[in-house]
């Protein structure tokens, strides 16, 4: 049975997956590099000099590592800017419904997510105290498709990996998902991928037919 909910954060409790993708394409635009929205899904999920990788792999030119640590500060000075707009509305819609809904049924709730803003994001939304657990890209050695983050927000909670299901957008988190023997929803763009996913959502509502039947 599913006794925790594990939710990824950006593209799946909030729209900041957009607000990567324009700081990406900013910082993209100004070198002069092509970046389009097929490759902005690539970014899903992976961590920040990962994405920065990705990105690169378009250019003409190689960068040193410290053209590249400045280029990703760059990236996330934009997207801070960007995450400067977000107020407790931005939440994606049902994610309360969903969280009200796990509260009410003793179902755990946790954030596993590769982001380092991840705690900002969640004050600017509200959200931080709803979470019994929250594991983030400040405490992780190696980001989705490794489980690490999941593994340890179910650690937080004391409830066997087994017993959680992870909501994602990103292939690489429904890949970290099945590595860590997790169960997995999709939801957004990722439910047309061919990646592994137990259930595939079109809106976080439809997750309490998937836990309570
Ligand atoms: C993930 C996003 O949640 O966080 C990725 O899906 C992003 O696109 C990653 O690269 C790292 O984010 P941040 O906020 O630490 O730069
Ligand atoms: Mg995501």
């Amino acid at each position: 049975s599913i006794l925790a909910v594990i939710f990824d954060l950006d593209g799946v409790l909030v729209h900041t997956d957009q607000y990567h993708y324009q700081a990406w394409k900013r910082m993209a635009d100004e070198e002069g590099i092509v970046f389009d929205e097929s490759a902005g899904d690539r970014l899903r999920g992976i961590s920040r000099m990962e994405s920065l990788e990705v990105i690169l792999e378009k250019s003409s030119r190689t960068y040193t590592s410290e053209e590249k640590e400045a280029l990703a500060a760059k990236k996330n000075g934009y997207y801070r800017e960007l995450l400067e707009q977000l107020t407790p509305a931005d939440a994606a819609p049902g994610s309360h419904e969903i969280i009200a809904a796990c509260k009410l049924q003793g179902t755990k709730v946790a954030i596993g997510s590769s982001s380092r803003n991840t705690p900002v994001i969640l004050e600017r939304l509200g959200l931080t105290h709803l979470f019994e657990a929250v594991a983030d890209g400040n405490e992780i050695d190696n980001s989705k498709p490794d489980p690490e983050v999941f593994l340890l927000a179910a650690k937080k909670l004391a409830i066997d990996p087994e017993c959680c299901i992870v909501v994602e957008d990103a292939e690489a988190g429904l890949v970290a998902a099945k590595r860590a023997g997790m169960k997995s929803a999709a939801i957004g763009t990722v439910i047309n991928s061919p990646a592994a996913a137990d259930y595939r959502l079109h809106r976080l509502e439809e997750l309490t037919a998937v836990i309570w039947g």
